[in-house]
């Protein structure tokens, strides 16, 4: 796998172009935050923890950068750059998340003295890009045990080692079920109108050597049909307190198909793309892009001149519509607002009855009282008929 996509280098960020993947690999070097905060809203970096993780160093280079002779001006200056890089997208609560932390981390280092604040908004910075591998490895694990032997799975958009700190989310399970022999084949959508999986999880995917097809968003539903789909493995921008999940438009009606299909749905994030303080799904801000995106995908124009479009860069997945909720602290399962909770605080809830359950170890205990049960089959044979 390429090198990260985004670094910390001498008191500048690298970020890899994404735009430009997979015809080059080009690094841009970012010596301020607006520099970070324009590569984050024209997705030159993208992925909810990735965006976080860019905007965290984001703020670290506003410590560094500004020349505020006292503590109050030093502070002014990190969370001015704060709101700007917070701001450069709407959707995914890991970037406001990360940006916070860093902010929080200068804010209590200034009684210590300006360096002090500089050298904190560094550390706090690496310290999430470093945690967010680790969550990656922890949600990988735990999500693999849900994997049933010889699975064909679906995912949408790009959660792997390009739109995170480590080897993914969704993405991070589908390559350690496959390194435990468990994956027969991957169907990745193209996810229209920015290509991230044609463009990027097939290019991750392959470089790995996990088997994968690249198919149109809309065969879904026929390969549903088809019975050629055994599990939905989705990423996610933010899971409100209720468990409804903002992710890349078109989840929703993947998630609609895999229930009237009674394909398991499976979503996994870290327990930084929990949003708490947003009680259902219709409070979360949906991302509306440049109507160009639609038009002319990637510059290359098809609609009539004169033709609208709408460009929502994300949807949300009703809480109903979610088998599991895989996390770095555990498996959240219905009734996700007890379950995420719990996880939240930390709260061991017993072991979760999936496939496996009985082998997770200290980090994969905390599921709620709403602890998923039972293997994914019956598990969407459940929900169907509790609907
Ligand atoms: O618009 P993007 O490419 O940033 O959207 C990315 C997604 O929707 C991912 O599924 C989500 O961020 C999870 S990434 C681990």
């Amino acid at each position: 796998m390429a090198a990260r996509p985004v670094r910390w280098r001498d008191g500048t960020v690298l970020i890899l172009d994404q735009r430009r993947l997979p015809a080059e690999e080009r690094y841009v070097e970012a010596r301020e935050p607006q520099e970070v905060a324009e590569a984050i809203r024209a997705m030159a970096v993208r992925g909810a923890p990735l965006i976080g993780i860019a905007a965290a160093y984001g703020v670290a280079l506003a410590a560094l950068r500004s020349r505020a002779r006292s503590r109050a001006a030093l502070l002014e200056d990190v969370e001015a750059a704060g709101r700007l890089l917070a701001g450069a997208r709407p959707t995914a609560v890991n970037l406001s998340w990360a940006v916070g932390r860093v902010v929080g981390a200068v804010r209590a280092a200034l009684p210590v003295g300006l360096e002090a604040m500089r050298g904190a908004a560094v550390a706090e910075a690496r310290a999430i890009a470093r945690e967010d591998e680790e969550a990656c490895l922890a949600i990988a694990r735990l999500g693999a045990e849900l994997v049933p032997a010889g699975a064909r799975i679906l995912t949408h958009c790009n959660t792997g080692s390009l739109a995170t700190g480590g080897c993914g989310t969704a993405q991070g399970v589908i390559l350690a079920a496959h390194r435990e022999g468990k994956v027969a084949h991957v169907w990745v959508d193209e996810t229209r109108p920015l290509l991230q999986g044609a463009r990027l999880t097939a290019w991750e995917l392959r470089r790995l050597g996990v088997p994968m097809t690249l198919v149109a968003d809309t065969a879904a539903g026929s390969l549903m049909a088809r019975g050629l789909v055994d599990l939905v493995v989705v990423g996610a921008d933010r899971v409100a307190a209720n468990g409804d999940v903002a992710n890349k438009v078109g989840t929703y009606q993947l998630a609609v198909l895999a229930r009237h299909h009674r394909i398991p749905f499976l979503v996994a994030a870290p327990v930084s793309t929990l949003d708490p303080a947003t009680p259902r799904g219709d409070a979360i801000v949906i991302e509306e892009r440049d109507p160009g995106e639609v038009l002319a995908p990637l510059g290359v124009r098809f609609a009539p001149e004169g033709a609208a479009a709408a460009n929502p860069a994300f949807d949300v997945t009703p809480a109903r519509l979610v088998t599991a909720i895989v996390t770095d602290r555990g498996v959240a399962g219905p009734p996700y607002r007890s379950s995420l909770r719990a996880l939240l605080e930390g709260r061991a809830g017993g072991a979760t009855g999936w496939p496996g359950a009985a082998g997770q170890g200290a980090g994969a205990a905390a599921a709620g009282p709403g602890a998923a049960a039972g293997p994914p089959s019956e598990r969407a044979a459940t929900a169907e008929v509790g609907r």
